[in-house]
C-alpha cells in the first residue's frame, strides 16, 4: 500500500524516480509527490492529486539536475486525497523531507506533544506528525557529522508505535539518504556507485538485479555510493545481496492493454513454472524441496489451519476440500485478520500456512506472528522471492509465477490453486492416498498448461456474452463444493474491477436466502462439473430461471445441459477434479475483465483498492 521509490547516485533523479512510481502505482494511487535535494541542500517538492502521469505533467522532470530524491504515491490512510496530504511531507522548520508507508499509531499523541512544543501542521497525516517529529529528536542531538543524523533516527522510530517503510532526506547533510523499515517492505538496489531505494521489486529491476532486502526495525544509510545498514539498537548489520529473479520486460504490459489482460493470458505459463521441479513420477507423487525442514511433522500432522486474505483465503479454502479429501487431515480456513485477534486452541501437531502472493499482506504477516508465538511452525506460499513472509515463515514453497501487476489476482490465484492441489496430493501420497491415484493426479498435471491454453481460446466467446450483462448492477456467482470458492473469486473478481453487487454462495444453499434477489435484474453466474451432480444443479436453475433471472452456466463437456436450459453456457475442457477449479475460474475472469471494460473502470487500478495490503 503505497509506493516509495528514492534515489541517490550519478544520474538524474527526477526521471528515474517518475518512472518507478509509475511501475509501483499499483500499490497506490490516488495522489503522488516528489522531492529533490540539491548538492547545496535545498529542496524541490511536487506533488499532485491523481495519477504518477498528472504529477509527471506538473513539472518537467528532465531539466532538474539533481542527483538525489525521494517519490511516493499514496493510498490514503490519514487525510483525504488533497495535495496537502500527499507525499513528500516536510518538516516544519524544513529540515527533513520523508515519504512513508505504513500506519504510525501513536501520532494523536505525538502530535499533541509537538502542537505543545510550537510546531504546526499543514496536513492531516500522521507521515507528517512522523516527519516533525523526527526534527524534533534530531533537534535534541548534540554532535556534529553525519552519524547524527541515524542516531537521531533511530531515537525517532523507537517512540513510534505502528508501521514504517521510509526514506528521508536532511537539509544538513545534501548528499545523504535514510531509509528504515518495521512492517512495510522496503528493498535497496544496488547499482553501479547508485542506490534505488523501492517498496518494491517492480521499480528496481529496469536498472539493477541486486538487491538488498531491509529487515524489520533496520535502518539505511546511504552516501555517494556507500551504504551502511544498522539497527534500532545501532547494531552494525552484515548485509546480503541477493539477486532478483523478474525479467524487466516481466513488469511491462507487452501487447496487452492492462495488466489484468496480460497475466490473465499469462496462465498456462505460471502453472508450467509452478510444476518445475515438483512433480516425483518413481513416488508418483509431488515433492517439495523447499518444505523438507519439516517433513517429519508433515508425517504426523494432526490438523492443518491456512490463513490468508482475499484470493488467496479463497485458495486456501479450495485447500480445504481437496487436503481432506486426498490426504484425510483435517483443515480451517482462517482469515488472516480474524486469526491474530482470536485465541484458537493450537493442539500440538498443528501447522500453520500462510498464502500470499506478495508476502507482504499485514494481516496475513500478524497471523503468521501469532502462529509463531503461539508454538506453531508455520509454512508459507508466496510469490514474491525475499518477501516477508518468505522470510519469517519456518520453509515453504514459491510459486514462481512471475511479477503479479495487476490488482485483481488472476495466475498468481491460479497457481497457488495449482500448488495446493499438489501439496494435497504429497500428503495424501504420505499417508495411504493410493498409487494409480498418484500417477493419475500427475498426468493430468502435465497436460494442464496445454488445457489452460484451450480455455484462454473462450476469450472472445466471453466477452461477447459480457456485452449482454454488463449493465446489470448486481449478480450471484453459485458452485457446489470445488467449486463454491470459485464462485467466491468470481464474485470478487467482478465486485473488485467492475464495481458490480456480486455474491458468491454455495448453490444450494440458495434457497436459503439469495433467492430473495433473483429477477431479471439479477443473472446468476454457476459452475458445475460434476456429472453426478448436475440433476441437483438442474433444479437450482429451474428456480432460478421460474424467478426469471438469467443464467450463465460453466461446465465440461460431459454435463449433459439441453440447449435452452440456460441463457448462456460456455464449456472449459475437462480435467483431474483437483485441477478443475483451475479452468473454470477462467471464464469468470475474463468476464469481469470485459464486464469492467465495458463499464468504463480502469481495470488495472480500481477504486480504493492497492495490489498489497500492508496497512490494517
Ligand atoms: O498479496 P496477497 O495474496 O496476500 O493479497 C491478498 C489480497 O489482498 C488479494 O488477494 C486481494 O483480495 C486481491 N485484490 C484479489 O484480487
Amino acid at each position: 500500500m503505497c509506493g516509495i521509490v528514492a534515489y541517490i547516485g550519478q544520474r538524474r533523479a527526477a526521471p528515474l524516480i517518475l518512472d518507478g512510481l509509475q511501475r509501483l502505482e499499483y500499490r497506490g494511487y490516488d495522489s503522488a509527490g516528489i522531492g529533490l535535494m540539491d548538492s547545496a541542500g535545498s529542496f524541490e517538492l511536487h506533488r499532485s492529486v491523481g495519477r504518477v502521469a498528472a504529477l509527471a505533467e506538473s513539472f518537467e522532470a528532465g531539466k532538474i539536475s539533481a542527483t538525489l530524491g525521494i517519490g511516493h504515491t499514496r493510498w490514503a490512510t490519514h487525510g483525504g486525497v488533497t495535495v496537502s496530504n500527499a507525499h513528500p511531507q516536510l518538516s516544519c522548520h524544513g529540515q527533513f523531507l520523508l515519504v512513508h508507508n505504513g500506519v504510525i499509531e501513536n501520532f494523536r499523541e505525538l502530535r499533541q506533544f509537538l502542537v505543545e512544543r510550537e510546531y504546526s501542521f499543514a496536513s492531516d497525516t500522521d507521515t507528517e506528525v512522523l516527519v516533525n517529529w523526527i526534527e524534533f529528536c534530531y533537534r535534541q542531538e548534540s554532535g556534529v557529522g553525519i552519524g547524527i543524523l541515524p542516531q537521531a533516527l533511530r531515537k525517532a522510530l523507537k517512540g513510534v508505535q505502528g508501521t514504517y517503510g521510509l526514506a528521508l532526506l536532511c537539509r544538513d547533510f545534501p548528499g545523504t539518504l535514510l531509509a528504515a523499515r518495521n512492517g512495510s517492505p522496503l528493498l535497496i538496489g544496488v547499482g553501479k556507485e547508485e542506490h534505488i531505494v523501492a517498496s518494491d521489486a517492480a521499480a528496481i529491476v529496469t536498472h539493477t538485479s541486486q538487491v538488498i532486502y531491509l529487515r524489520d526495525r533496520e535502518l539505511a544509510l546511504m552516501s555517494g555510493d556507500e551504504l551502511q545498514v544498522s539497527t534500532l539498537q545501532a547494531e552494525k548489520v552484515l548485509t546480503q545481496v541477493c539477486a532478483i529473479d523478474w525479467a524487466a520486460e516481466e513488469v511491462q504490459k507487452g501487447p496487452h492493454e492492462h495488466y489484468m489482460h496480460k497475466e490473465i493470458h499469462e496462465q498456462a505459463q505460471a502453472i508450467t513454472e509452478a510444476l518445475r521441479g515438483h512433480v516425483d513420477e518413481r513416488l508418483a507423487s509431488t515433492r517439495f524441496g523447499g518444505i523438507e525442514p519439516l517433513a517429519q511433522e508433515l508425517r504426523g500432522l494432526h490438523r492443518l489451519i491456512f490463513c490468508a486474505c482475499g484470493s488467496a483465503w479463497h485458495a486456501c479454502l479450495e485447500a480445504e476440500y481437496l487436503i481432506e479429501h486426498y490426504a484425510r487431515i483435517p483443515v480451517e480456513v482462517e482469515y488472516a485478520s480474524e486469526f491474530r485477534y482470536r485465541h484458537p486452541p493450537l493442539a500440538r501437531h498443528t501447522l500453520v500456512i500462510v498464502v500470499s502472493q506478495s508476502g507482504e499482506t499485514l494481516d496475513t504477516l500478524a497471523a503468521l506472528a501469532e502462529a509463531k508465538r503461539r508454538g506453531c511452525s508455520v509454512m508459507g506460499i508466496t510469490n514474491v522471492i525475499g518477501s516477508s513472509i518468505a522470510r519469517e515463515t519456518d520453509c515453504g514453497i514459491y510459486q514462481h509465477a512471475g511479477p503479479e501487476m495487476g490488482v485483481a489476482s488472476t495466475k498468481a490465484f491460479t497457481s497457488q490453486l495449482c500448488l495446493l492441489a499438489m501439496l494435497a496430493i504429497h500428503l495424501g501420497r504420505l499417508r495411504d492416498l493410493d498409487y494409480d491415484e498418484g500417477l493419475a493426479f500427475l498426468r493430468a498435471l502435465r497436460e494442464l498448461p496445454q488445457k489452460i491454453e484451450e480455455t484462454l481460446r473462450l476469450e472472445q466467446e466471453i466477452s461477447e456474452l459480457a456485452q449482454r450483462y454488463a449493465a446489470h448492477e448486481q449478480m450471484l456467482f453459485l458452485g457446489r463444493q470445488t467449486l463454491f470458492p470459485i464462485a467466491l473469486e468470481g464474485a470478487l473478481k467482478l465486485k473488485e474491477i467492475a464495481y458490480v453487487q456480486a455474491q458468491g454462495y454455495p448453490i444450494a444453499e440458495m434457497k436459503h436466502g439469495p433467492i430473495a434477489l433473483i429477477s431479471e435484474k439479477c443473472p446468476s453466474f454457476i459452475f458445475e462439473t460434476q456429472a453426478s451432480l448436475f440433476p441437483k444443479t438442474r433444479s437450482n436453475i429451474q428456480e432460478i430461471r421460474a424467478r426469471r433471472g438469467k443464467v450463465i452456466l460453466v461446465t465440461t463437456p460431459d454435463i449433459p445441459c439441453d440447449a435452452g436450459e440456460c441463457e448462456e453456457h460456455v464449456v472449459v475442457p475437462k480435467t483431474h477434479p483437483a485441477l478443475q477449479p483451475i479452468l473454470a475460474i477462467i471464464p469468470a475472469q475474463f468476464f469481469a475483465y470485459h464486464v469492467a471494460l465495458l463499464r468504463g473502470c480502469d481495470v488495472d487500478r480500481p477504486r480504493n483498492l492497492a495490489k498489497s495490503v500492508t496497512v490494517e
